[in-house]
């Protein structure tokens, strides 16, 4: 089998492995939190309180198809059928992973072609750190999209027989950040982020971090069930590996915090000057499975909110008219719940009081001991 070969299949296993999992719609963190529910909201329903914007473009609704696939003929098939149902329906979407393009130039065509299915409407495209600066300025160029994310991946990669080593990034992600002419975005692929490197993108001057939390596709899952097929280790005990999305929303509000000025600073950004950082603009996604987790998490402080291996099964198993479907009605029940908990107004959302089951409220504790702000 030559690289391409490999590559593709690892994506139609990567593909395969992530709808299972997304069939079986499991209990996670968002099932711990519980929004404030007004009786009397006094207000009425409205899907235009939903029109808002995705860094600067217009869109229906705050959340989004977030980054799967790309660079195999498959991957464009899906791409083309994301692209379409993303302009249909109004909201934004993201390629997956484009750094293919840098070792293979022809594989930029695949992209062209989906993005050719919505020309107009914004979407993310997807590369790593390590990706050259130059190989990113021409996807930027030929893509233009209204933002880049750079995905960090330890855990998968520590799981990934062929995976990479060497989880320096920061400097990578510097570089990117400022070379390139649109917001740089820095995402996990669903083990979420703690305090302390939340601060060093602040510091890094990044626009936004899109925490993608356990709670839905597991890569540490899928990798391992590769691994073991090729006669790999097990590392089955890493599933389950990283913070949730919901904790990670968490953590992201401990920065701001922090970065108030409200108690020691010390942990965070391994002593890095955090003075001058701006918080960036969070992003959730992992593990969202219906439009309440939706606004749960604009509740719990994010802006937009991404969605992957529920809306890729959806695709799959019910095909691109029926994703169409199942988005426009996320957003009929998302003003819906707006209504329901008394936002009159999209932004009203953050302030929509929740409480946290026992184990979560125990993590915020002792996470703000941790950051020396008992
Ligand atoms: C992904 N994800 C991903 N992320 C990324 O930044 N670049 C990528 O190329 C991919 N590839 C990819 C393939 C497939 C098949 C899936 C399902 C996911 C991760 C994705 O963007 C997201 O962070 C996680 O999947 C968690 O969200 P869900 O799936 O729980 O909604």
């Amino acid at each position: 089998m030559n690289p391409g070969q490999r590559m593709a299949q690892r994506k139609r296993t990567h593909i395969r492995l992530a709808d299972e999992q997304a069939a079986a719609s499991r209990s996670n963190d968002f099932d711990l939190v519980s929004l404030v529910r007004p009786a009397l909201p006094e207000t009425r329903v409205n899907q235009r309180v939903l029109l808002t914007d995705f860094f600067g473009a217009p869109v229906s609704a705050p959340f989004f198809i977030n980054a799967m696939t790309g660079g195999t003929n498959e991957a464009t098939a899906i791409n083309g059928a994301l692209c379409r149902v993303a302009r249909k329906t109004g909201i934004a979407m993201a390629f997956g992973s484009a750094d293919i393009v840098s070792k293979d130039f022809s594989r930029l065509d695949g992209f062209l072609q989906a993005r050719a299915e919505n020309p107009d409407g914004p979407v993310l495209v997807n590369v790593n750190p390590t990706t050259p600066v130059e190989s990113v300025r021409l996807l930027v160029d030929r893509l233009k999209p209204v933002a880049l994310q750079i995905h960090v991946n330890a855990v998968q990669e520590a799981v990934m027989p062929e995976g990479d080593r060497d989880f320096r990034w920061m400097d990578g992600i510097k570089r990117l950040r400022q070379a390139m002419p649109v917001p740089v975005v820095v995402k996990e692929v669903g083990f979420g982020f703690d305090v302390a490197s939340i601060g060093m993108l602040a510091q890094a001057g990044v626009d936004a971090v899109d925490v993608s939390g356990k709670g839905g596709t597991d890569f540490a899952a899928i990798e391992n069930a590769r691994s073991l097929a090729a006669g790999g280790a097990d590392f089955s005990y890493l599933q389950g590996i990283g913070a949730s999305t919901v904790q990670s929303l968490l953590n992201a509000r401990l920065v701001t915090q922090l970065m108030r000025g409200r108690g020691s600073t010390s942990r965070m950004a391994h002593g890095a000057d955090e003075q001058e950082a701006t918080m960036p603009i969070v992003i959730a996604s992992g593990g969202v499975r219906n439009p309440l987790d939706v606004l749960k998490c604009l509740a719990m402080g994010a802006r937009w909110v991404g969605v992957s291996g529920r809306f890729l099964h959806i695709l799959l198993s019910d095909g691109e008219e029926a994703l169409e479907r199942a988005i426009e009605s996320w957003k009929s029940q998302l003003a819906m719940l707006l209504a329901l908990y008394g936002a009159k107004r999209l932004p009203a959302a953050a302030r929509i009081d929740w409480t946290l089951e026992p184990r979560l409220e125990s993590y915020l504790r002792q996470m703000r001991a941790l950051c020396g702000l008992e």
